[in-house]
C-alpha cells in the first residue's frame, strides 16, 4: 500500500477505522518533521511493533515560547513522506494549525506539574504543558496501541510517561535509545544551523556525558565534575545546565546517591540550543 497522508482530523480517523475494527494493532510517532536517522529508528521500532503505523508531522505553536524559533523550525515535508513511504509507514497526519488549534488561542491544557517547570522547562516556560496538550490530542485522534520516543528527549519522556499514568490513558509508551552521528553528536533537526566550528564544539556536549560516565563510580559530584571540565574548553560552548536526576522521580541526586541516574545537559552553540543525556549507575566505590 503506497502511504497515505491524512491532512484533518477527520480524514486520519476514516482512513484507520477498517483497520482498527480489524484489530490490528496501531503505533503512533509523534514528530516535528524535519526527519532524521533519529527519528526512524522510531518509525522502524514502530513498524516492529504494530501492524499499522502513523507518524505526525506538526510543528506544535503551543511548546515554542514567543522569542524561540518556531519560524524558523526547519520544514521539509516531501522529503519526509518520501523517506517516510520507504520505511513502510501507513499514514502519515500532517494537520495544519487551524486544523489542531481551531478556536485558535487553546483554553484547555494539560499541565506537567513540578517537573515540567525544571530544566527545559525552566527556560522554556510553558514548553511542556504545549508538548503534553499536544501529544493527548494525538492520541486522542490516532488512538494507538502504542506510542513511540525518543531517550534524547529524556524529560519529555518522563512528562509523557507520567501524564499517560496519571491520566490512565490507555497506550504503552516505547522508548527507542538517541542515535547518534559516529562521532557522538546527538542527530537533532536543530543540528543543520550548526557551522563546521559549531559542529566541532557541539561534540563537547557527548564528551561531557561520556567523562559523566568514566566518573560515574566516585560519585555525583564527580561525575558533574568531570563533565564541567570537559565543557570548560569549549568556548563557543555556554552551558545551560548539568543536572544528575534519579530516574524515578527526574529530580536532582545527592552525593551520595547509588543506583541508576540520568545526567542531563542543555547548552547553546552559537545561536542553536542543544540537549543530550546519559543514563549512568553511580556505583559504592568511591575514592
Ligand atoms: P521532534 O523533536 O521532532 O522529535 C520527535 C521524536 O523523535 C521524539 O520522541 C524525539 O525524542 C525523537 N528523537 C529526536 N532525535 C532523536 C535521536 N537522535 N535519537 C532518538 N530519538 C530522537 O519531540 C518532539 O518532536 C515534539 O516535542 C513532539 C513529541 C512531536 C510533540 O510536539
Amino acid at each position: 500500500m503506497p502511504i497515505a497522508v491524512a491532512e484533518t482530523v477527520s480524514a486520519l480517523r476514516t482512513g484507520t477505522a477498517d483497520a482498527r475494527a480489524a484489530g490490528r494493532s496501531i503505533a503512533l510517532v509523534p514528530t516535528m518533521g524535519a526527519l532524521h536517522d533519529g527519528h526512524f529508528a522510531l518509525v522502524r521500532r514502530a513498524r516492529e511493533v504494530a501492524d499499522l503505523v502513523i507518524v505526525s508531522i506538526f510543528v506544535n505553536p503551543l511548546q515554542f515560547g514567543p522569542t524561540e524559533d518556531l519560524d524558523r523550525y526547519p520544514r521539509t515535508m516531501d522529503a519526509d513522506v518520501a523517506e517516510l513511504e520507504q520505511l513502510g509507514v501507513d499514514w502519515v497526519f500532517a494537520p495544519s494549525v487551524a486544523e489542531m488549534y481551531p478556536s485558535g488561542a487553546i483554553q484547555t491544557r494539560v499541565t506537567a506539574g513540578e517537573v515540567g517547570s525544571l530544566y527545559e522547562g525552566r527556560t522554556r516556560t510553558g514548553h511542556f504543558d504545549g508538548v503534553l496538550t499536544v501529544v493527548s490530542k494525538l492520541l486522542n485522534i490516532a488512538q494507538p496501541d502504542t506510542v513511540l520516543f525518543g531517550q534524547k528527549d529524556a524529560q519529555q519522556v518522563f512528562l509523557v510517561a507520567r501524564m499517560i499514568a496519571d491520566l490512565d490513558l490507555p497506550v504503552t509508551v516505547e522508548v527507542v535509545q538517541t542515535v547518534r552521528e559516529q562521532d557522538g553528536l546527538a542527530l537533532s533537526s536543530r543540528n543543520r544551523f550548526l557551522d563546521e566550528r559549531e559542529k566541532l564544539a557541539a561534540l563537547g556536549l557527548s564528551i561531557a556525558l561520556k567523562a559523566a560516565e568514566s566518573s560515574a563510580h566516585r560519585g555525583v559530584d564527580a561525575v558533574l565534575a568531570a563533565a564541567q571540565s570537559v565543557l570548560r574548553g569549549e568556548g563557543i560552548v555556554e552551558l545551560d545546565y548539568l543536572k544528575v536526576v534519579a530516574p524515578e522521580t527526574f529530580l536532582p541526586v545527592d552525593d551520595d546517591y547509588l543506583g541508576k541516574a540520568v545526567v542531563l545537559i542543555a547548552a547553546r552553540v552559537g545561536t542553536t540550543r542543544l540537549i543530550d543525556n546519559t543514563t549512568i549507575f553511580l556505583g559504592g566505590m568511591r575514592n
